[in-house]
């Protein structure tokens, strides 16, 4: 049966984290996947979560199925984060929220539900996107296409190319939208270019699909949600939300993320997510409960969820400042072009550094970062910051 059966090669992400693991030396340093390490390099357990965590151990619950579409706190906690407690689309029925196996799963599980419902098979995705994006979108049958996105000139967006492409695509067309902290540039737009995307979207009657794995990352929780919130304030009745606390509550493994569909109207929302439940049934039949049920004791208490919001500003202000540290220190070991590091925004930067260079801080220093450049700044520490600076500039000038 597996006679003719291909190797294909390795993620080109989480790949980087199996050949890091084999490598021997002390001195290595995985820049390639995005989590965020503190400074003595141990994934944070954030002390909001270890609260739950020890009352959930104490009760010792019973072990029944959630249902279908997730537990019910952790859904509405998440539709509440996502648009504000007051947003009037929640009053007015028209969120679904569908508890999801991480952002990934929400990614499929929406794609799987546009696939159904919409006739015209297209996805555009900023050109770079997540490596993953065009596999998920591609599993279902999509048509995945790119828009233009950064410009490596200035290390930031071309707008105008992006506005350009937008209004080319056509009416129908799903587009696939970064909320914040773009993965893998790290260059974002600001709420007023937002505003003209969302105008450009409703003109060309085009379909958003926004991603949202860094809610907290850059600015804050509010703040970062300004794309979801300009949507639901806009003309635009119809888009989907795929979003994760992988990152935000430091839970990578318990993959705990969220499919947020807005319809026209209550009805319509009922009917989607009888499809959403379906799609789920027939795939993992209902998700796990540990994850969602630390993220929902968190943001069920005040005190918890203040105290959950203060660790996450501490690793935001903890990016920013070895993004300054990371600029600081290439610039006195003489590549002062790297300057842009420090406008980019959350936890990866797109260096400009080519594969052949990767490669090399690969086999010379045993730094790993993804083979187009992208590095996970939120993984360096104050005590390989040096050492990552003298290599990159080491490479960046051979
Ligand atoms: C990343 O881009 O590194 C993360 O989103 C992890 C992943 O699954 O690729």
């Amino acid at each position: 049966f597996f006679a003719n059966v291909e190797l294909v090669p390795g993620d080109p992400i989480l790949g980087l984290t199996e050949a890091y693991n084999a490598d021997a030396r002390a001195t290595k340093v995985n820049l390639g996947v995005g989590i965020y390490y503190d400074e003595a390099g141990r994934i944070p357990v954030l002390d909001a979560v270890r609260e739950v965590e020890q009352r959930l151990a104490a009760e010792a619950k019973p072990r029944g199925y959630l249902p279908i579409d997730g537990l019910p706190d952790y859904t509405r906690a998440t539709r509440e984060l996502l648009f504000g407690a007051e947003s009037p689309l929640l009053a007015a029925g028209r969120v679904a929220t569908t508890q999801t196996i991480g952002g990934s799963g929400a990614l499929r599980t929406g794609a799987e539900l546009l696939r159904k419902t919409l006739p015209h098979a297209t996805i555009a995705i900023s050109n770079p996107s997540w490596e993953n994006h065009r596999a998920v979108f591609g599993a279902v049958g999509f048509d995945v296409v790119d828009y233009t996105y950064f410009d490596p000139a200035t290390h930031g967006v071309d707008f105008a190319g992006m506005l350009a492409d937008l209004r080319s695509l056509e009416p129908g067309t799903v587009v696939l939208l970064h909320a914040c902290c773009h993965n893998p540039t790290g260059a974002d737009l600001t709420d007023a270019q937002w505003r003209q995307v969302i105008e450009v979207l409703a003109e060309r009657d085009l379909f958003p699909f926004i991603d949202m794995a860094y809610q907290g990352f850059d600015r804050g929780i509010d703040e970062d949600a300004a794309a979801v919130r300009l949507m639901a304030e806009s003309g635009i009745s119809e888009f989907v939300v795929a979003s994760s606390y992988s990152k935000s509550f430091s839970l990578y493994g318990e993959r705990v993320g969220a499919l947020t569909v807005v319809s026209a109207t209550a009805e319509q929302s009922r009917a989607v997510q009888s499809q959403i439940k379906r799609l789920v049934r027939a795939n993992h039949s209902s998700p796990s409960n540990h994850g969602a049920a630390l993220v929902a004791g968190v943001l069920g208490s005040a005190e918890l969820r203040a105290r959950w919001e203060a660790e996450l500003g501490q690793m935001r202000e903890r990016i920013h400042a070895l993004r300054a540290g990371l600029v600081e220190q290439l610039a006195e070991h003489g590549a002062p072009e790297f300057a842009f590091i420090q406008d980019q925004a959350g936890m990866f930067s797109y260096s400009g550094l080519s594969r052949a260079q990767v490669e090399r801080l690969r086999d010379e220093f045993g730094i790993y970062a993804v083979g187009t450049g992208r590095i996970c700044v939120a993984a360096l520490s104050l005590g390989n910051l040096g050492y990552v600076a003298k290599a990159v500039a080491a490479v960046s000038r051979g």
